[in-house]
């Protein structure tokens, strides 16, 4: 369980998130919000690569500033700003985030032909990245967060730029990953989560202004989550 409690963070004068409380349990989490919403800041505090002004971030009880490097070993994150290396072939940056992620170097080969498999990249792994569709690139980012097996998974806009049945394809990993893992998934994409999350969380300037299961949300506003969304957001400019 993974509890963020009152997480305040500001660069300078700014406040980019402002006393957000959450508790995750397994499954889907949708974190929905226009752009500059506060959407990656807070993966990147879950992820431990930046530090915040108040508040605190609990992993199964503990702070995860007390977590050492073990800490590492329960994330799994596919940034927003993705750094795939062209000439890498597939199997080759996988082997290399599983180098940077302490895999066994006996265990590595079948890492990743596990996590290949899980994002249906079995078969692409010798091509370069830079062969790669949009589709292929982010499944390969998924597959690289699911090294050594973590149980809380950050994924930032992993759908962007993709077409429907790239979409589909990984919206059903998604699904499938739900059962046993932590998912915390930032989008502004509403039909990308709405079938499989279990909590949809709309964040505005720094804030979580709405929060709760699809059906609770449509029933207490008697609207689709597109309108909802909408609604809640369409007078910001920076849409
Ligand atoms: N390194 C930084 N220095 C100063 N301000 C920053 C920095 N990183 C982000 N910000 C600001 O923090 C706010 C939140 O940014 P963030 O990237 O978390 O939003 P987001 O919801 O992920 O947006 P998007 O949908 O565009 O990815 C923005 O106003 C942004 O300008
Ligand atoms: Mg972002």
């Amino acid at each position: 369980m993974l509890e963020i409690q009152h997480v305040t963070k500001a660069y300078k004068d700014q406040i980019v998130l402002n006393d957000v409380t959450l508790t995750l349990k397994e499954g889907i989490y949708a974190l929905l919000g226009p752009n500059g919403a506060g959407k990656s800041t807070l993966m990147s505090i879950l992820s431990k690569q930046l530090n915040f002004e108040s508040g605190q971030v609990l992993w199964e009880g503990k702070d995860i500033q007390a977590w050492k490097e073990d800490y590492y070993d329960l994330i799994g994150y596919a940034p927003q700003q993705q750094g795939l290396y062209d000439e890498f072939t597939g199997r080759r940056f996988l082997t290399y985030m599983a180098l940077l992620k302490n895999v066994d170097k006996k265990d590595i080969d079948q890492e990743v032909e596990r996590v290949a498999s899980m994002v249906n990249m079995q078969d692409q792994l010798e091509k370069k990245c830079r062969m790669y569709s949009g589709g292929m690139k982010q499944r390969i980012l998924v597959a690289q967060a699911l090294l050594k097996e973590p149980k809380l998974l950050l994924f930032d806009e992993p759908t962007a730029g993709l077409d429907p049945k790239e979409r589909v394809s990984l919206r059903d990993i998604f699904s499938k990953l739900a059962k046993d893992h932590i998912l915390l998934i930032a989008t502004h994409v509403v039909s990308d989560v709405e079938s499989i999350a279990k909590e949809i969380i709309f964040l505005k300037q720094g804030r979580i202004i709405a929060q709760g299961s699809v059906e609770t949300i449509c029933q207490e506003t008697a609207l689709s989550l597109e309108d909802v969304y909408l609604n809640l957001f369409q007078k910001d400019t920076n849409l």
